[in-house]
């Protein structure tokens, strides 16, 4: 095996733990002598112990008697800056400065942290390779930006609709594709609908991909909704299920039938009579260290996330139908702001579930 081949298997590493998390970067960590990989580990949930640490520890456990001497003259590879803070827990720098690594491969820098001017400073050899990684994009926009990362989950058929305007019960995508879906819920911090959907479709909004949902530090992610008027009630599915639930309003109307509900929050996002400033809202949420958002509502909510240009991704899978007429167009701004025709916006993935598409736009220049 070659050292590029860490990388990958380290990257590969890293993916394990994207469910899991939380609020943590996911990360992964090989350790090699010789060409051959004699330590492995990822970090798999917020607070528990570092990647480098699992990997260092991998290789305690393997070679108890000469673990010392085992990790002397190896190459530790890692796909995130090690940290040099102290945070949930002790910085990895620290332990990785007490063995006689010769090398230390880093897939991509940290800003938050300062590990790699005190490497260069020490014995190890140091890499910096920029690997493209598509994990942690919430984590870097957030150190960045102070903004979380949103993406918008569409489906919709051929000719771009959204939801059928009379019948309530048609799903537009196949099963495989709705279950597909689940894997974005499960990435993300928050899920986010608005009342129109919540009020028509009475969906739950958690993940229930059994796949996901068995693995043991899966936590669901927190449900909200936003309403400026709308009064809910206490009967829909969002509120009957389980787990933590935000209601961003600026009505006091909104909640007044939800007494009996556990796990609420609501936020009341002053603005115009209308509407919710959802820019506010995005910096309430990175104030509360949410990094990862899926929108998943209807047009209206779509159309306002568009025209203020706060989606970063765009996840459609596209059913082979034309409904014309039938149903709603999924956005109702200008052509050249649907991410289909934005200039800003590049087609990055495409896969095939079933007879369904499910396509991604990213933003061309990456995060904003
Ligand atoms: N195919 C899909 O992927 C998909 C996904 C979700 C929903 N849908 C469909 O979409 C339809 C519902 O569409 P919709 O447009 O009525 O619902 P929506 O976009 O989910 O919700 C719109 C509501 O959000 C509230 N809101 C608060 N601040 C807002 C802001 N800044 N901009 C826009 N809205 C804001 C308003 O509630 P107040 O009225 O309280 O002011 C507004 O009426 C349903 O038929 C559903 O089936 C389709």
């Amino acid at each position: 095996m070659t050292e590029s081949s860490f990388m990958l298997e380290a990257l590969e590493l890293a993916k394990k733990g994207q469910f899991t998390s939380g609020k943590g970067a996911c990360v992964g960590c090989i350790i090699s002598k010789n060409n051959q990989i004699i330590g492995k580990g990822f970090y798999e949930f917020f607070g528990a112990p570092h990647a480098e640490i699992m990997a260092i520890e991998s290789v305690r456990k393997k070679y108890r008697n000469n673990f010392n001497e085992v990790l002397a003259g190896s190459t530790i590879t890692v796909t995130l800056e090690p940290c040099s803070e102290f945070g949930k827990t002790p910085p990895c720098l620290d332990e990785i400065l007490k063995y006689n690594f010769k090398k230390i491969i880093i897939g991509q820098l940290d800003a938050s942290q300062s590990s790699l001017e005190r490497l260069k400073k020490s014995d190890i050899e140091v890499v910096t390779e920029e690997i493209p990684n598509e994990l942690n994009k919430g984590f870097f926009k957030n150190l960045k930006y102070k903004k979380p990362y949103v993406r918008a989950k569409i489906a919709m058929s051929e000719d771009k609709k959204i939801a059928f305007i009379e019948d309530d019960n048609q799903w537009i995508t196949c099963s495989a594709s709705r279950l597909d879906g689940h894997k974005f819920r499960a990435l993300s911090d928050i899920v986010l609908t608005g009342s129109g959907t919540i009020k028509r479709d009475n969906p739950a909004l958690d993940v229930r991909d059994s796949e996901i949902t068995q693995l043991k530090n899966f936590q669901q992610p927190i449900r909200a909704i936003i309403a400026s008027e709308s009064k809910l009630n206490a009967d829909l599915k969002f509120f009957k299920t389980p787990g933590p639930k935000i209601i961003f309003c600026s009505n006091k109307d909104v909640y007044k039938n939800l007494d009996s509900v556990v796990d609420l929050e609501v936020f009341e996002i002053e603005d115009s009579k209308i509407k919710i400033n959802l820019l506010r809202l995005l910096d309430e949420l990175s104030s509360q260290d949410i990094h990862d958002v899926l929108l998943e509502s209807g047009p209206k909510l779509i159309t306002s996330f568009i025209e203020a240009d706060l989606i970063d991704e765009f996840i459609i899978y596209i059913a082979p139908k034309i409904l014309s007429n039938t149903a709603l167009s999924f956005f109702e701004g200008e052509d050249s702001k649907s991410p289909f025709n934005s200039k800003d916006f590049i087609l990055s993935e495409e896969a095939s579930i079933e007879s369904d598409k499910r396509i991604i736009y990213r933003r061309k220049n990456g995060i904003k």
